[in-house]
Protein backbone atom coordinates (compact mmCIF):
# COMPACT_ATOMS: atom_id res chain seq x y z
CA UNK A 1 0.00 0.00 0.00
CA UNK A 2 1.57 3.41 -1.06
CA UNK A 3 0.15 6.37 1.05
CA UNK A 4 0.12 9.84 -0.81
CA UNK A 5 0.21 13.01 1.19
CA UNK A 6 -2.62 15.36 0.19
CA UNK A 7 -2.46 19.13 1.85
CA UNK A 8 -6.46 18.98 1.71
CA UNK A 9 -9.42 18.08 -0.58
CA UNK A 10 -8.14 20.11 -3.48
CA UNK A 11 -4.96 19.07 -3.08
CA UNK A 12 -6.27 15.31 -2.52
CA UNK A 13 -8.72 15.42 -5.63
CA UNK A 14 -5.70 16.70 -8.43
CA UNK A 15 -3.53 14.36 -7.29
CA UNK A 16 -6.25 11.32 -7.74
CA UNK A 17 -6.95 12.96 -10.93
CA UNK A 18 -3.46 13.09 -11.84
CA UNK A 19 -3.51 9.21 -11.36
CA UNK A 20 -6.67 8.71 -13.49
CA UNK A 21 -5.20 10.90 -16.05
CA UNK A 22 -2.10 8.93 -16.50
CA UNK A 23 -4.00 5.13 -16.77
CA UNK A 24 -6.30 6.49 -19.78
CA UNK A 25 -3.12 8.42 -21.23
CA UNK A 26 -1.61 5.23 -20.96
CA UNK A 27 -4.67 2.81 -22.06
CA UNK A 28 -7.51 4.78 -24.05
CA UNK A 29 -9.78 1.89 -23.75
CA UNK A 30 -9.53 1.86 -19.74
CA UNK A 31 -11.94 0.26 -17.65
CA UNK A 32 -12.76 2.03 -15.02
CA UNK A 33 -14.10 1.19 -11.60
CA UNK A 34 -15.75 4.38 -9.96
CA UNK A 35 -17.12 5.58 -6.76
CA UNK A 36 -19.94 8.19 -5.92
CA UNK A 37 -20.53 10.29 -2.73
CA UNK A 38 -18.53 13.39 -1.67
CA UNK A 39 -15.14 12.57 -1.95
CA UNK A 40 -14.63 11.73 -5.53
CA UNK A 41 -16.31 15.26 -6.85
CA UNK A 42 -13.50 17.49 -6.91
CA UNK A 43 -11.47 14.68 -8.83
CA UNK A 44 -14.41 14.59 -11.28
CA UNK A 45 -14.81 17.95 -11.90
CA UNK A 46 -10.41 18.49 -12.44
CA UNK A 47 -11.10 15.41 -14.90
CA UNK A 48 -13.87 17.43 -16.60
CA UNK A 49 -11.85 20.37 -16.64
CA UNK A 50 -8.54 18.76 -18.20
CA UNK A 51 -11.22 17.04 -20.93
CA UNK A 52 -12.55 20.81 -22.02
CA UNK A 53 -9.13 21.53 -22.54
CA UNK A 54 -8.61 18.77 -24.73
CA UNK A 55 -6.17 16.88 -22.04
CA UNK A 56 -8.02 14.10 -21.79
CA UNK A 57 -10.30 11.73 -24.32
CA UNK A 58 -12.60 8.99 -23.22
CA UNK A 59 -13.88 8.10 -25.62
CA UNK A 60 -12.37 4.57 -25.43
CA UNK A 61 -13.18 4.31 -21.94
CA UNK A 62 -15.80 1.81 -20.38
CA UNK A 63 -16.78 2.53 -16.70
CA UNK A 64 -18.26 0.28 -14.07
CA UNK A 65 -19.79 2.03 -10.89
CA UNK A 66 -19.15 0.31 -7.21
CA UNK A 67 -23.33 0.67 -6.07
CA UNK A 68 -26.51 1.83 -6.38
CA UNK A 69 -29.56 2.35 -3.77
CA UNK A 70 -32.24 -0.27 -4.54
CA UNK A 71 -34.92 1.21 -5.14
CA UNK A 72 -34.60 3.75 -6.99
CA UNK A 73 -34.91 4.66 -10.57
CA UNK A 74 -32.14 5.83 -12.73
CA UNK A 75 -33.78 9.49 -13.01
CA UNK A 76 -34.65 9.76 -9.01
CA UNK A 77 -32.47 12.32 -8.41
CA UNK A 78 -30.88 10.88 -5.36
CA UNK A 79 -29.89 7.84 -7.37
CA UNK A 80 -26.21 6.96 -8.26
CA UNK A 81 -27.08 6.63 -11.74
CA UNK A 82 -28.15 10.51 -11.82
CA UNK A 83 -24.90 11.16 -9.43
CA UNK A 84 -22.85 9.95 -12.45
CA UNK A 85 -24.58 11.56 -15.27
CA UNK A 86 -24.39 15.13 -13.26
CA UNK A 87 -20.80 15.13 -11.37
CA UNK A 88 -19.13 13.02 -14.81
CA UNK A 89 -20.54 10.96 -17.64
CA UNK A 90 -22.89 14.53 -19.21
CA UNK A 91 -19.38 16.89 -19.14
CA UNK A 92 -17.10 14.66 -20.81
CA UNK A 93 -17.04 12.71 -23.85
CA UNK A 94 -17.70 9.24 -22.92
CA UNK A 95 -19.71 6.88 -24.70
CA UNK A 96 -22.95 6.74 -22.59
CA UNK A 97 -23.57 2.89 -23.60
CA UNK A 98 -19.98 2.16 -21.97
CA UNK A 99 -21.32 3.59 -18.31
CA UNK A 100 -22.75 0.93 -16.07
CA UNK A 101 -23.40 1.12 -12.84
CA UNK A 102 -25.72 -1.79 -10.81
CA UNK A 103 -29.38 -1.55 -11.46
CA UNK A 104 -31.23 -0.21 -8.50
CA UNK A 105 -34.59 -0.33 -9.99
CA UNK A 106 -34.51 -3.91 -10.58
CA UNK A 107 -36.68 -5.37 -7.26
CA UNK A 108 -35.39 -8.51 -8.11
CA UNK A 109 -31.97 -8.35 -5.99
CA UNK A 110 -30.54 -11.64 -7.04
CA UNK A 111 -31.37 -11.43 -11.04
CA UNK A 112 -29.96 -7.80 -10.80
CA UNK A 113 -26.76 -8.51 -9.00
CA UNK A 114 -25.69 -11.58 -10.75
CA UNK A 115 -26.06 -9.61 -13.97
CA UNK A 116 -24.03 -7.22 -12.65
CA UNK A 117 -21.17 -9.57 -11.67
CA UNK A 118 -21.32 -10.74 -15.24
CA UNK A 119 -20.72 -7.80 -17.01
CA UNK A 120 -17.74 -6.78 -14.66
CA UNK A 121 -16.18 -10.34 -15.49
CA UNK A 122 -16.97 -10.14 -19.24
CA UNK A 123 -15.12 -6.46 -19.03
CA UNK A 124 -12.17 -8.68 -18.00
CA UNK A 125 -12.36 -6.49 -13.96
CA UNK A 126 -11.21 -2.75 -13.25
CA UNK A 127 -7.55 -1.50 -14.91
CA UNK A 128 -8.26 0.88 -11.90
CA UNK A 129 -10.69 0.70 -9.67
CA UNK A 130 -11.30 4.57 -7.53
CA UNK A 131 -12.44 4.16 -4.03
CA UNK A 132 -13.79 6.04 -1.03
CA UNK A 133 -13.71 4.73 2.53
CA UNK A 134 -16.92 4.98 4.72
CA UNK A 135 -16.16 6.52 8.49
CA UNK A 136 -16.86 3.07 9.51
CA UNK A 137 -14.35 1.62 7.02
CA UNK A 138 -16.92 0.24 4.19
CA UNK A 139 -15.62 0.13 0.72
CA UNK A 140 -18.47 0.28 -1.75
CA UNK A 141 -21.41 -0.80 0.64
CA UNK A 142 -19.73 -4.06 2.30
CA UNK A 143 -20.57 -2.87 5.49
CA UNK A 144 -18.34 -4.26 8.78
CA UNK A 145 -19.15 -7.63 9.09
CA UNK A 146 -18.11 -11.11 10.16
CA UNK A 147 -16.92 -11.90 6.28
CA UNK A 148 -15.43 -10.83 3.35
CA UNK A 149 -18.17 -10.60 0.79
CA UNK A 150 -17.69 -11.73 -2.68
CA UNK A 151 -19.52 -10.59 -5.70
CA UNK A 152 -22.48 -8.19 -6.11
CA UNK A 153 -24.72 -8.31 -3.64
CA UNK A 154 -27.74 -6.44 -1.78
CA UNK A 155 -26.75 -5.33 1.56
CA UNK A 156 -28.72 -3.90 4.21
CA UNK A 157 -27.16 -0.55 4.97
CA UNK A 158 -26.03 0.35 8.59
CA UNK A 159 -27.54 3.01 10.79
CA UNK A 160 -23.87 4.80 10.73
CA UNK A 161 -24.13 4.67 6.93
CA UNK A 162 -27.46 5.74 6.67
CA UNK A 163 -27.06 8.53 9.26
CA UNK A 164 -23.40 10.10 7.31
CA UNK A 165 -26.01 9.60 4.05
CA UNK A 166 -28.57 11.50 4.82
CA UNK A 167 -26.98 14.97 4.60
CA UNK A 168 -27.94 14.16 0.68
CA UNK A 169 -31.59 13.87 1.02
CA UNK A 170 -34.50 16.12 2.62
CA UNK A 171 -35.49 13.96 5.08
CA UNK A 172 -33.74 10.41 6.72
CA UNK A 173 -36.85 8.48 6.31
CA UNK A 174 -35.60 9.13 2.59
CA UNK A 175 -31.98 7.03 2.45
CA UNK A 176 -32.93 3.78 1.17
CA UNK A 177 -32.14 1.38 3.54
CA UNK A 178 -30.90 -1.22 1.28
CA UNK A 179 -28.01 -0.83 -1.68
CA UNK A 180 -26.78 -3.18 -4.44
CA UNK A 181 -22.74 -3.39 -4.16
CA UNK A 182 -19.83 -5.19 -5.81
CA UNK A 183 -18.51 -6.97 -3.61
CA UNK A 184 -15.42 -7.03 -1.94
CA UNK A 185 -13.55 -10.17 -4.04
CA UNK A 186 -14.59 -8.11 -7.61
CA UNK A 187 -12.87 -4.92 -5.93
CA UNK A 188 -9.72 -7.20 -5.37
CA UNK A 189 -9.71 -8.32 -9.22
CA UNK A 190 -9.22 -4.28 -10.03
CA UNK A 191 -5.49 -4.02 -11.20
CA UNK A 192 -4.82 -1.20 -9.23
CA UNK A 193 -6.98 0.60 -6.90
CA UNK A 194 -6.93 3.79 -5.92
CA UNK A 195 -8.20 5.29 -2.20
CA UNK A 196 -9.15 8.67 -1.54
CA UNK A 197 -10.54 10.32 1.75
CA UNK A 198 -10.48 13.37 2.94
CA UNK A 199 -11.23 15.09 6.77
CA UNK A 200 -10.96 14.35 10.34
CA UNK A 201 -14.50 12.12 10.15
CA UNK A 202 -12.06 9.66 7.76
CA UNK A 203 -9.24 9.53 10.27
CA UNK A 204 -9.89 6.29 12.49
CA UNK A 205 -11.28 4.49 8.78
CA UNK A 206 -8.03 5.28 7.25
CA UNK A 207 -5.84 4.48 10.39
CA UNK A 208 -7.66 0.92 9.83
CA UNK A 209 -7.47 0.42 6.55
CA UNK A 210 -3.77 1.39 6.22
CA UNK A 211 -2.09 0.10 9.75
CA UNK A 212 -5.07 -2.18 11.40
CA UNK A 213 -5.40 -6.04 11.31
CA UNK A 214 -7.04 -7.50 8.23
CA UNK A 215 -10.62 -7.84 9.18
CA UNK A 216 -13.86 -8.10 7.77
CA UNK A 217 -15.19 -5.70 10.88
CA UNK A 218 -12.77 -3.58 8.61
CA UNK A 219 -13.59 -4.36 5.23
CA UNK A 220 -10.99 -1.41 3.71
CA UNK A 221 -8.20 -3.31 5.43
CA UNK A 222 -8.37 -6.38 2.82
CA UNK A 223 -6.55 -3.63 0.74
CA UNK A 224 -3.23 -4.60 2.29
CA UNK A 225 -3.62 -7.52 0.52
CA UNK A 226 -3.98 -5.99 -3.09
CA UNK A 227 -0.46 -5.94 -4.41
CA UNK A 228 -1.17 -2.17 -6.44
CA UNK A 229 -3.10 -0.07 -4.12
CA UNK A 230 -2.63 3.59 -3.60
CA UNK A 231 -4.51 6.10 -1.16
CA UNK A 232 -4.34 9.47 -1.15
CA UNK A 233 -5.46 11.36 1.98
CA UNK A 234 -5.68 14.72 3.01
CA UNK A 235 -3.77 15.66 6.46
CA UNK A 236 -7.00 15.51 8.52
CA UNK A 237 -7.74 12.08 6.98
CA UNK A 238 -3.98 11.18 8.02
CA UNK A 239 -3.67 12.35 11.32
CA UNK A 240 -3.83 8.75 13.17
CA UNK A 241 -1.61 7.70 10.99
C1 LIG B 1 -19.92 5.23 -3.03
C2 LIG B 1 -19.29 4.25 -2.15
C3 LIG B 1 -19.07 4.52 -0.71
C4 LIG B 1 -18.40 5.86 -0.45
C5 LIG B 1 -18.20 6.08 1.05
C6 LIG B 1 -17.61 7.44 1.34
O1 LIG B 1 -20.01 4.72 -4.34
O2 LIG B 1 -19.01 3.21 -2.61
O3 LIG B 1 -18.26 3.49 -0.18
O4 LIG B 1 -17.18 5.91 -1.10
O5 LIG B 1 -19.43 5.95 1.71
O6 LIG B 1 -18.55 8.40 0.99
P1 LIG B 1 -18.18 9.96 0.98
O7 LIG B 1 -17.20 10.13 -0.13
O8 LIG B 1 -19.48 10.64 0.69
O9 LIG B 1 -17.60 10.26 2.31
Amino acid sequence: MKVIHAKDYNDMSRKAANIISAQVILKPNSVLGLATGTTPIGAYHQLIDWFKKGDIDFSQVSTYNLDEYRGLSHDDPQSYHHFMRENFFDHININVANTHVPDGSNPNAEEACSEYDKIVAAAGYPDLQLLGIGNNGHIGFNEPDDHFSKGTHCVNLTESTIQANSRLFDRIEDVPRQAYTMGVQTIMYARMILVIASGAAKAQAVHDMCAGPVTPSCPASILQLHTNCVVVADEEALALL
